[in-house]
């Protein structure tokens, strides 16, 4: 731990992380109900701040919490705790809920959101894929609006638990046999020099990360496709790998125990590793 205060922002004030209380009445932690969102910083500087901005917009919408006001001041924020914990490369967490109030499921009528940030260091952004993962496939569970960043990610928790316990360090979700996402990360794979990813159609996140690499591999005129994947094309797949705000290309060397091409890292994840670095640090504001 960091020799100085690890401060973070809970409703209005930086406090020490220590200190820093929620009610045990808040709904995110009786009902989940609350959404959140996770943001990179490198060299001090953040990384799509705009798209997450819009997308934890789009998440309140879907969660039918009014935006509090502060929501615009969250990259302010960001920034500020990135400079008070001292920190150059990390990740912000924020998370909004609908705040105190008696345990009813119906919603309140005048909520008091709870407005919560937090940093956690990571490690400087990579410009080479990270070393290949084992995956295991494990049906996906959640429910239907996947979009929604929320903090209702008890069915995550238990895949990857699954996963760890299988030897693996992460699952890929499917639903009846067409892959959705990783537990917290979307899904790539190449195929004949393709790179193929499922849709954002709602069962899964609009990953940030998958967005600007999609864009990435099309600078590089790679051929991109948004459509369904099958268990089956998993297998066949030449390259797999996973993108978060936090994994960048992760790529997967086993799922289920077989391997994906010869189960190293193939050409495709180093060539948009390598570009998507040069990407993020073109954009750090
Ligand atoms: N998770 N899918 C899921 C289920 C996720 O939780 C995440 C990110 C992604 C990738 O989204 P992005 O590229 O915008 O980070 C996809 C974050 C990092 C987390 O929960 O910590």
């Amino acid at each position: 731990m960091p020799g100085h205060e690890d401060f973070v922002y809970l409703n209005g004030t930086y406090l020490p992380r220590g200190k820093a209380c929620l009610s045990v009445e808040d709904r995110g932690t009786l009902f989940a109900d609350g959404v959140y969102e996770v943001v990179r910083y490198v060299d001090g500087r953040s990384f799509a701040m705009q798209d997450h901005l819009d997308r934890l917009r789009r998440s309140l919408a879907g969660v039918r919490l009014a935006e509090p006001k502060i929501v615009a001041d969250l990259p302010a924020i960001s920034d500020e705790l990135v400079g008070r914990n001292q920190l150059a490369n990390a990740k912000v967490y924020w998370q909004i809920t609908r705040g105190p109030g008696p345990r009813n499921p119906l919603l309140p009528t005048d909520p008091r959101p709870s407005v919560l940030a937090m940093t956690y260091p990571c490690p400087p952004l990579p410009d080479e894929p990270a070393a290949p993962i084992r995956a295991v496939l494990i049906e996906d569970v959640r429910w239907a609006h996947c979009w929604i960043k929320s903090l209702m990610l008890l069915p995550n928790v238990l895949a990857r638990d699954e996963a760890i316990r299988a030897g693996a360090a992460d699952a890929i979700l499917h639903r009846q046999g067409v892959v959705t996402e990783a537990t917290s990360a979307n899904v790539m794979l190449v195929r004949e020099g393709q790179i193929i990813t499922p849709p954002t159609d709602g069962r899964i996140l609009a990953g940030i990360t998958r967005q600007h690499q999609l864009a990435v591999a099309r600078s590089l005129n790679m051929a991109v496709h948004e459509r369904a994947v099958t268990c089956d094309a998993l297998f066949a797949a030449d390259e797999i790998w996973l993108t978060s705000t936090t994994l960048e290309v992760q790529p997967v060397s086993h799922v289920n125990g077989r391997a994906i091409g010869d189960g190293g890292v193939g050409p495709l994840a180093g060539r948009v590793a390598r570009a998507f670095a040069r990407h993020v640090q073109s954009r750090l504001a």
